[in-house]
């Protein structure tokens, strides 16, 4: 039984257009985020179209800009100013491209939930993010690929993977093609399934593997 108590809050994290961002905030207006609410939205880059899709939403937000601060130490603790006080249970990043440190992954330690356009663990880790993953995967020639939802550890794309959605490469593909099919058929389907799952308190981790509670989902 779902208790309003319970409810999970959630911020997501943002550096630029936002579609993940949008997925959820749909999702969330289907009722398909079941036991969880976007409470606040970070952005690191005050360029990034994604902060328009949070006023749009009305969801509270702030730019925490990664270029302001020397150093990423530095940068982890203005990202736990701006979290202070607001009761997150669950990080998402979403397209967020900065690297968080060791503080803030202790701090929330399996509560911080990444989408990444492949299909782990096959490009990624540093360096691999956006359209280089992509061009990375059609250099290779393989004729799948995929995105990936994962818990967040101190290895760049490393933490346990909660789930994962393969998708067809098709002959004459770009990378702005196979990026937009991998975010339609893989990203934003995954993603709000896994934020709601971990809003439910169906992921159990066992080691660096997850174990879905449950059937239906
Ligand atoms: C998405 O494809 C996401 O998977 C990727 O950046 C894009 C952001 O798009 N993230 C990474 O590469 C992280 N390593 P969006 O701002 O429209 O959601």
């Amino acid at each position: 039984m779902l208790n309003a108590e319970n409810v999970k809050n959630i911020a997501v994290f943002v550096s630029g257009g936002g579609t993940n961002l949008q997925a959820l905030i749909d999702a969330q207006e289907r009722g398909e985020i079941r036991n969880g609410r976007i409470v606040f939205v970070l952005a690191s880059n005050e360029k990034a179209y994604a902060i328009q899709r949070a006023e749009k939403a009305g969801i509270e937000h702030q730019v925490v800009s990664r270029k302001a601060y020397a150093s990423s130490g530095e940068y982890d603790a203005a990202i736990l100013a701006a979290l202070e006080n607001r009761h997150i249970d669950l990080i998402v990043l979403a397209g967020f491209l900065s690297i968080l440190g060791p503080t803030v992954i202790e701090k929330y330690r399996n509560r911080i939930i990444n989408i990444h356009p492949s299909l782990i663990p096959l490009f990624c880790g540093d360096g691999f993010y956006g359209k280089k993953v992509h061009a990375a995967v059609l250099a290779s020639g393989m004729k799948v690929t995929g995105a990936t939802a994962h818990f967040v550890n101190e290895i760049t794309d490393g933490g346990a993977i909660i789930l994962q959605k393969a998708v067809p490469i098709e002959q004459g593909d770009n990378e702005d093609i196979l990026q937009y099919r991998v975010m339609r058929q893989a990203e934003w389907e995954i993603l709000p399934k896994a934020v709601s799952l971990f809003c439910e308190d169906r992921i159990r981790i066992v080691g660096n593997r997850t174990e879905i509670i449950g059937t239906s989902f």
